[in-house]
């Protein structure tokens, strides 16, 4: 037997079974309870302030909200129990349970619009707060690893070909950019959102004389909304954080792709800890990189997310709309991928072994020093770079043609093919040479490496 519906006055009939479980967003959306309490505590104790409901009534509301919250924490009530068709109504239907009238007062000057409004807002915003905790953790580690490895070399690439020499560090720190980035995104979210839909009403406010300014602050608000019409019908705040999310995420897949590289045989760069690998089923020597992969994975929920809500959103006429109940369970989906992709992946970076030796010994491969050897013949020989870059393809087909690296090409050698090059090139095919010559802002160096991480680092430290 269903209980009683509360929210259907000219509903004479029982609810065809398949609209009960079209409609119903309990399951999920029963994860808003404490917003729901919170929210509704908010707007009885303003509705007691502005003399809209007694004194009495708010005492008993207060005391059943605190009642039901203790109840849903120990699990001794079961929200879904009533059978009521989301988390809104089965909280006030259990208050009215427990203390009758005082109960039924709750939602005047109040609609589930702006419940509903608030409720996912304070969901949003308690979660960024979660995220941006996470990702100052991350940036932290890559800021320990990136300090460990500002001499260790290692190809840079463009096309997956080897390129130019740089350090470990450095590239560590191109993440580590990245996701600065995506916490400045999180937190400029949350100053943007951080206005209270509660009192919008249905759509056009109300009648009553209450105060937004109140709940507003009452609730962690700077303010309230602007426009009540728009409030009840935005949900760009959940966009916002499923587009944060995504973008971040894609960079995590990025870095896990890296991860995924450089654990195979054929980079053999780093070795995930054996706490972070798993098995094969068939092949008992695998050690496989799950981790990364399924971090690689999980961006394409990330994505799917939030095309989802985009696309729910884009033709609905203002105000509240039904379609929009479909917007929780892709970011409740977001939020708990990104929490978890964001602690796995630091613990599994803090852990890895880096293999400098391997590292290094690849920068003996794809003649990484060709361009500074170009750079070398315009600076002190005045050759035209074009000139320049034809001499050293040729000198580059040679070193291919004695199958060694142009850095290790003798005197002799380069000199058979521009007879006034000096011994003192020898100082610029040097790998770790060409990478510490590029010292330009920004750039690989050591000492630059070196102040890009101290300037993440008082980023970090100044955060609040
Ligand atoms: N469960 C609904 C949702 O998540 C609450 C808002 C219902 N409002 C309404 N007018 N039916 O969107």
């Amino acid at each position: 037997m269903s209980k009683k519906k509360i929210a259907s006055a000219r509903i004479g009939i029982e609810s065809s079974d398949l609209l009960k479980e079209l409609n119903n967003s309990l399951p999920f959306d029963k994860t808003l309870y404490l917003e729901d309490i919170k929210g509704s505590l908010a707007h009885a104790s303003m509705l007691a302030n502005k003399g809209i409901i007694s004194g009495d009534d708010f005492k008993k509301i207060n005391l059943g909200l605190n009642e039901i919250l203790e109840e849903i924490t120990s699990g001794s009530w079961d929200i879904e129990e009533d059978q009521q068709e989301d988390i809104h109504m089965a909280i006030e239907y259990r208050l009215t349970q427990k203390i009758g009238d005082a109960g039924k007062r709750l939602h005047t000057a109040r609609s589930r619009n702006d419940q509903v409004a608030l409720d996912f807002r304070l969901y949003v915003q308690k979660e960024t707060k979660e995220i941006t905790a996470l990702l100052s953790n991350l940036m932290k580690s890559l800021l320990e690893i990136a300090s460990k490895h500002t001499e260790t070399l290692l190809p840079g690439m463009t096309h997956l070909q080897h390129a130019q020499p740089i350090n470990f560090g450095y590239h560590i720190m191109a993440y580590a950019s990245m996701f600065k980035r995506d916490f400045e995104r999180f937190l400029s979210s949350y100053e943007r959102n951080n206005l209270s839909p509660l009192g919008c009403a249905a759509l056009a406010g109300t009648p009553h004389p209450i105060d937004r300014d109140m709940t507003a602050s009452a609730l962690g608000f700077d303010a309230p909304t602007l426009n009540c019409l728009d409030t009840v019908s935005d949900r760009d705040f959940a966009l916002e954080i499923l587009f944060n999310i995504a973008t971040m995420m894609m960079h995590i897949s990025r870095l896990s792709e890296e991860l995924i590289l450089w654990s195979s045989s054929e980079f053999g760069w780093i070795k995930l800890s054996d706490r972070h690998a798993t098995g094969s089923s068939i092949m008992p020597q695998k050690k496989n990189p799950d981790i990364p992969e399924l971090l690689r994975g999980k961006t394409g929920r990330a994505n799917g997310n939030l095309i989802s809500l985009l696309t729910v959103m884009k033709g609905l006429p203002l105000a509240y709309n039904k379609d929009m109940q479909e917007d929780k369970e892709g970011v409740f989906d977001s939020v708990k991928t990104a929490k978890l992709s964001l602690s796995i992946l630091e613990e599994m970076l803090a852990q890895m072994t880096i293999k400098k030796a391997a590292m290094e010994r690849a920068c003996k491969v794809g003649h990484l020093s060709a361009t500074d050897l170009a750079d070398y013949l315009v600076k002190k020989l005045g050759i035209p770079f074009r000139d320049a870059y034809h001499i050293v393809g040729n000198t580059v087909n040679l070193a291919e043609e004695q199958g060694v690296d142009i850095s290790e090409l003798s005197l002799e050698a380069l000199q058979s093919i521009e007879s006034n090059i000096e011994e003192d090139v020898l100082g610029i095919l040097d790998n770790r040479a060409c990478m510490n010559a590029r010292r330009s802002k920004g750039g690989t160096a050591t000492i630059r490496t070196k102040e890009q991480i101290e300037a993440l680092k008082s980023w970090l430290e100044n955060l609040r």
